[in-house]
């Protein structure tokens, strides 16, 4: 099975999300199911930086916008990735310093729409062999809006591999203008409401949704909710009626990357044994904010959020909770995110408020959000919507436990601890449980559920049972790669 994935982001080139980590995880865990995978992405300035070497497959003839492009593809071969990386490189729209989707003052590039169409057709092209390379993919997986035109791109063509359309947000349309579609001469067929067009409007997501042979998306229950107008974006209607191609696969995590026993990012290691480095690491991370931690500070609950600082992931709740919790507890708190600037300039007032008890880091920090999973006690996720959301995953890994609305792939891998009046574990939930959940996604219920987490957290042989069902969870690849599998079959 040969295996064409194409992302605009991969973990440790380039990131901005968890597509990122699926970029990485996904066509590794395929490769290990023995699929024969090119992974293909946009030549950015910031990946081409990171590579020693590469070669030259080939140049593709692209025509956009009364422009014709030769497009140089490039292979490389970079220790950490085990099959070949091809890159799209076409400088004028890729070699700019910065953010994959966004300049430097965070707005959308103004040239997005040619960027991801001339990627996409240039994936097409590689999936029907144009520069006749002898590597034929019998299946072209592409992945959310920047890559939708894929598969229409392959609907031209007569002898095409088939096309998987992987979901990872609805959240993100892709939308530009008409006027845009026309500029670009996209093919005047696609323009319909069985088309591109989305009231009014070119949506590049759409593309993927209609074109596609198959649409997966990140989790089970988002597959569900997606089809409902509370999550599907207005496009409810058009992925109910192809509900027959569409289904739901949990993502997996990197189980080599994301491991309290071997993780090269945090100082002490630990098992679901043995949780002294965990305590280590809670005053090494509060050791990095300037904090002489005390045996009481180590202690007490300390709760930790990683997360891109955007309306999906609840921050405004926690924002507004945090106050209430510090007045009313010991509990002490470690934000890390970046995004919208107004939740940026929120937790800067926290931090100046409660300089000893809330301690943030504004920006992306891959070494720090290892460190904060390693460290903390609870993790907060209380997403509005989260199609599946890896945070949370790495959290139980890590021992970190949960606290989520019920969403998405959240609903799908935290399970609820069920106290009783004694403080102790229902029946059920001995097992099974992993964390705490909530069903109404409001500031109101996210306080009620840390209240309940941080009584839980006085009783130590509960704690650790929860801590040992959530690290002893198997949420590698191994099962949803074989799905995939299934899937392009
Ligand atoms: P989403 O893709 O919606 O942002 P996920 O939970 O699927 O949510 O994935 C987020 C990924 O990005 C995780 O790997 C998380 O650790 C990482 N991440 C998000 N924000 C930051 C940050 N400020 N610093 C470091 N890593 C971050
Ligand atoms: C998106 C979603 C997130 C998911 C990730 C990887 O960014 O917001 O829930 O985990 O994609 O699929």
């Amino acid at each position: 099975m040969n295996v064409l994935f194409a992302s605009s982001e991969v973990w440790m080139l380039i990131k901005t999300g968890g597509l990122g980590d699926v970029a990485y995880s996904l066509p590794h865990a395929l490769q290990k199911e023995g699929a024969e995978v090119r992974l293909v992405l946009p030549a950015y300035q910031d990946l081409l930086k990171k590579l020693d070497s590469f070669s030259i497959l080939g140049w593709l003839t692209i025509t956009l916008n009364d422009k014709t492009r030769q497009v140089r593809v490039l292979e490389t071969h970079h220790p950490q990735f085990s099959m070949p990386l091809w890159l799209i490189d076409c400088p004028d729209l890729f070699d700019r310093a910065g953010n994959p989707y966004t300049d430097q003052a965070g707005y959308d590039w103004a040239d997005n729409a040619e960027r991801f169409s001339l990627f996409s057709k240039a994936v097409a092209l590689l999936g029907v062999d144009t520069l006749k390379l002898g590597w034929k993919p019998d299946v072209v997986h592409s992945n959310d809006w920047q890559t939708g035109l894929v598969s229409a791109f392959l609907e031209e063509e007569a002898d095409r591999p088939r096309r998987i359309f992987t979901v990872h947000n609805m959240a993100y349309g892709g939308y530009f203008s008409h006027q845009t579609y026309t500029e670009l001469q996209l093919p005047p067929q696609w323009w319909s409401s069985e088309g591109v067009e989305f009231y009014g409007k070119l949506s590049l997501l759409k593309a993927g949704l209609i074109y596609a042979d198959a649409i997966t998306t990140v989790s089970p229950t988002y597959a569900k909710e997606i089809c409902t107008p509370a999550f599907g974006y207005g496009m409810e209607g058009i992925l109910s009626s192809r509900h027959y191609k569409l289904s739901g696969i949990l993502n997996g995590i990197d189980t080599t990357v994301w491991n309290p026993e071997q993780d090269t990012l945090i100082p002490h290691h630990f098992t679901s044994k043995q949780l002294k480095g965990k305590q280590k690491n809670k005053q090494a991370l509060l050791t990095s904010y300037g904090i002489k931690s005390t045996k009481n500070q180590l202690a007490v609950p300390l709760l930790g959020m990683v997360s891109r600082l955007v309306e999906q992931k609840g921050v405004d709740m926690v924002v507004e909770a945090i106050p209430q919790i510090l007045a009313e507890s010991e509990a002490n708190f470690v934000l890390i995110g970046t995004g919208h600037p107004y939740f940026e300039t929120r937790l800067r007032q926290l931090n100046q408020q409660y300089p000893d008890r809330v301690f943030i880091t504004i920006g992306y920090d891959e070494s720090q959000a290892h460190l904060l999973e390693a460290a903390c006690d609870l993790f907060l996720m209380p997403s509005r919507f989260e199609p599946c959301g890896l945070n949370q995953m790495y959290s139980l890994r890590y021992g970190t436990l949960p606290i989520v609305h019920r969403t998405g792939g959240l609903a799908d891998t935290v399970v609820d601890a069920q106290i009783n009046t004694e403080n102790k574990l229902e029946k059920n939930s001995v097992n099974q449980a992993n964390g705490f959940v909530f069903n109404t996604p409001d500031t109101a219920h996210l306080l009620s559920t840390i209240q309940r987490a941080l009584t839980v957290f006085k009783n130590k042989s509960v704690w650790q049972q929860l801590q040992h069902n959530a690290m002893n969870q198997d949420f590698s690849w191994d099962k949803s790669a074989q799905r995939y599998l299934n899937r392009y079959r």
